[in-house]
């Protein structure tokens, strides 16, 4: 194993070496080690039948491994590649399996809401969600995207069926709401929210709210894009989107039983891999968000009130998700709310549509390198297992604020690593440090940001 290791780490190195000299990227990822054989999650009984046809042995001797996100980067001689450095997806990924998963959940039909579900591990979730039998809303950029995902999921089943009458059963029954939701304009937020009381009733009751969209600019852009409050593109859409919609969710969500999911990266930790290249993730004292507020404007080019870097505002952006989730724990438990809420990453997955922005070249390169020679990189299936995870499972329900991980590599487990490798991990220093008092700043700020 530990030569395996060393090996892995020197072919990283040697990569990377040959990446960013010819790129000039700032390199930003984590190598791991190779386990074992990959394992696919199974769902249909078509798909059953195929896969205990191809692995008659199959069994979970590898699945019970901790994970310490840290001893294990070290342990593993992680070297850097970028984490902003993935494919562009234009064609949705979307194998049709819903997780038979080993952990416990709840057997109640849920309802629930996925923003950024129209691509990526969004997709997958949704599609997860919705063969198991709950009701999703799809809440993206635009209705268009939102019913083309539905469609698709629909597409899916019915290409990957054997049996036509049960394929047009499941299409009949599954419960997909797609809708319009951009986060880059509080208005649309606004009405979303809107027309989802409309359509429901004020007393509709989501059982689980999933904060899961997200853009990255490409790293070398200079120019700031700004949402249509005025805010910086990347926080205004990763973080004060998904804070105002937050904001305007909380009263429809279940004060018992319910729960919030926040999908953000290990790159918000500059003692992570992917974290330590390049500028890393800090608010700084807010300076940014200070004088965006004292000016009235909304303006900020950075949170930390530096000059715009993209690479950081990316990690900054994710940085404000882990604040935002142990701050809203804080502030729930405060309320005497039994919702819970937590973050997690879904690890490196080249294949989305999250560095649609970056050099295509180099970011098929990479997803080559760290997909099939490194086998670092997880599939968008396996991250759609993690959001589902996070929503369904009663052992992530049972506690908030906290933010799950799972080693590199861990998509060869499948399904079976969630709640095993995939689990609770420590957050950066600065959003531990955030607990005593920056959190609520960065919280009254965002406040007034969004006008609340
Ligand atoms: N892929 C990775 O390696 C990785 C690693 C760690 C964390 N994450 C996180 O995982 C989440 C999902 O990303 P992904 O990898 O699945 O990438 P993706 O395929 O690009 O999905 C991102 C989703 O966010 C949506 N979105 C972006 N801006 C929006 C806006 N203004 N309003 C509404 N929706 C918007 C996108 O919609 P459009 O299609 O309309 O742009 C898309 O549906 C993100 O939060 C990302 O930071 C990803």
């Amino acid at each position: 194993m530990t030569q395996r290791r060393s090996i892995t780490a020197l072919a990283a190195a040697l990569l990377l070496q040959a990446l960013s000299s010819s790129s000039g990227f700032t390199p930003t990822t984590i190598i791991g080690s190779s386990r074992s054989a990959a394992k696919r999650t199974i769902s249909t009984p078509h798909q059953q039948k195929l896969y205990s046809q191809q692995n008659p042995n199959n069994d979970d001797n590898d699945n019970n491994i901790e994970i310490n996100r840290r001893s294990f980067t070290t342990a593993s001689a992680a070297a850097a590649l970028s984490s902003l450095l993935v494919t562009s997806s234009n064609v949705p990924f979307l194998p049709v399996a819903p997780a038979m998963a080993a952990y416990e959940e709840s057997k109640k039909k849920q309802r629930i809401l996925i923003t950024g579900s129209n691509s990526g591990i969004g997709l997958d979730a949704a599609q997860r969600l919705a063969l198991r039998g709950h009701e999703v809303v799809l809440a993206c950029r635009t209705l268009n995207k939102a019913t083309i995902a539905a469609d698709t999921i629909k597409t899916n089943i019915a290409n990957d069926s054997e049996d036509a009458l049960e394929a047009i059963s499941t299409i009949k029954n599954i419960k997909l709401i797609p809708m319009e939701c951009d986060l880059a304009d509080l208005k649309s937020i606004d009405k979303f929210v809107n027309d989802l009381k409309k359509a429901n009733g004020d007393g509709a009751s989501f059982d689980a709210v999933c904060y899961n969209a997200g853009l990255a600019r490409n790293t070398e852009a200079s120019d700031v894009l700004r949402t249509a409050q005025n805010f910086e593109l990347t926080i205004g859409t990763n973080h004060l989107g998904h804070f105002y919609l937050n904001n305007l969710m909380t009263p429809l969500i279940n004060k018992d039983t319910g729960r919030i999911v926040v999908t953000a990266s290990s790159v918000h930790d500059p003692d992570s891999p992917g974290g330590a290249q390049g500028k890393t993730a800090t608010l700084g004292d807010l300076k940014g968000l200070e004088d965006a507020v004292a000016s009235g404007t909304g303006k900020f080019d950075m949170v930390d009130g530096g000059s715009f870097n993209a690479d950081k505002a990316y990690k900054d952006s994710k940085l404000c998700n882990v604040l935002f989730t142990r701050e809203l724990q804080r502030r729930l438990d405060e309320s005497g709310s039994n919702i819970k809420v937590n973050s997690f990453t879904p690890g490196l997955i080249v294949s989305t549509g999250l560095f649609r922005d970056q050099n295509p070249v180099f970011t098929k390169l990479f997803d080559v390198a760290a997909t099939n020679l490194l086998k670092v990189g997880e599939t968008p299936h396996y991250g759609g297992g993690a959001l589902e995870y996070m929503t369904l499972s009663n052992k992530v329900g049972e506690k908030g604020g906290e933010y799950y991980f799972s080693a590199p590599g861990s998509s060869k487990y499948g399904d079976a690593a969630f709640g095993k490798q995939f689990d609770v991990s420590e957050v950066s220093k600065e959003a531990l440090a955030a607990d005593s008092g920056k959190g609520k700043r960065f919280w009254e700020l965002s406040e007034k940001l969004v006008g609340l």
